[in-house]
């Protein structure tokens, strides 16, 4: 049988995108807060790079947003282990979509760490900045960190300045 334009599309896998937010609940008597966020992508760039989940995390005022984009069964499974997670509370989905094509290709789990937020323009920031805000919504936050990461190449994690 040929394969038409069309056979070829039905046969992609499907890919989601999936954003999401939720409060920081670190253990205060744990490890300090980079350690923890450390932690976190450590583990999630070794298993993102092994299932095909590409996506972008940041911490904002108390708040984690992240985009997790994949295989669709792949990113409803890991979503399913993430909203369980003790380390935040309170997940929110903030939008979930079929894309044809990943923002975030090159990254098991870009960072976008607080100097990189302070140096984003101000119009992306107005809505995105602040996860817990109820403007915060998926098309923003996607922009907002899509921006950051094709123009500011960001960093694995940068800890806090010595001064700060
Ligand atoms: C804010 C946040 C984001 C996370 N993102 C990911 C991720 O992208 N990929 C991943 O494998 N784990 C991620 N995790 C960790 C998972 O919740 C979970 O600990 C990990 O997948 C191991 O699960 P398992 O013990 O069931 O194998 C994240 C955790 C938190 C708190």
């Amino acid at each position: 049988m040929p394969i038409t334009s069309r056979t070829r599309w039905s046969q992609r896998p499907r890919v989601l995108r999936l954003i999401y937010r939720s409060q920081v609940a670190f253990n205060p008597v744990g490890m300090p807060f980079t350690e923890e966020v450390q932690a976190i992508l450590s583990e999630s760039r070794a298993h993102n790079a092994a299932v095909g989940i590409t996506g972008a995390l940041m911490v904002s005022r108390g708040h984690f947003a992240q985009v997790l984009e994949g295989p669709a069964s792949a990113v409803k499974a890991l979503y399913g282990g993430i909203a369980c997670d003790a380390r935040h509370r309170h997940p929110l989905v903030l939008s979930v979509e079929d894309i044809d094509r990943r923002a975030f290709p090159n990254w098991s789990m870009a960072y976008v760490n607080e100097v990189m937020q302070a140096a984003i323009p101000l119009t992306f920031r107005d809505a995105a900045m602040d996860p817990s805000s109820l403007s915060a919504s998926g098309p923003a936050l996607l922009a907002f960190l899509r921006y950051a990461v094709q123009e500011m190449s960001p960093e694995a994690i940068s800890p806090r300045p010595a001064s700060a």
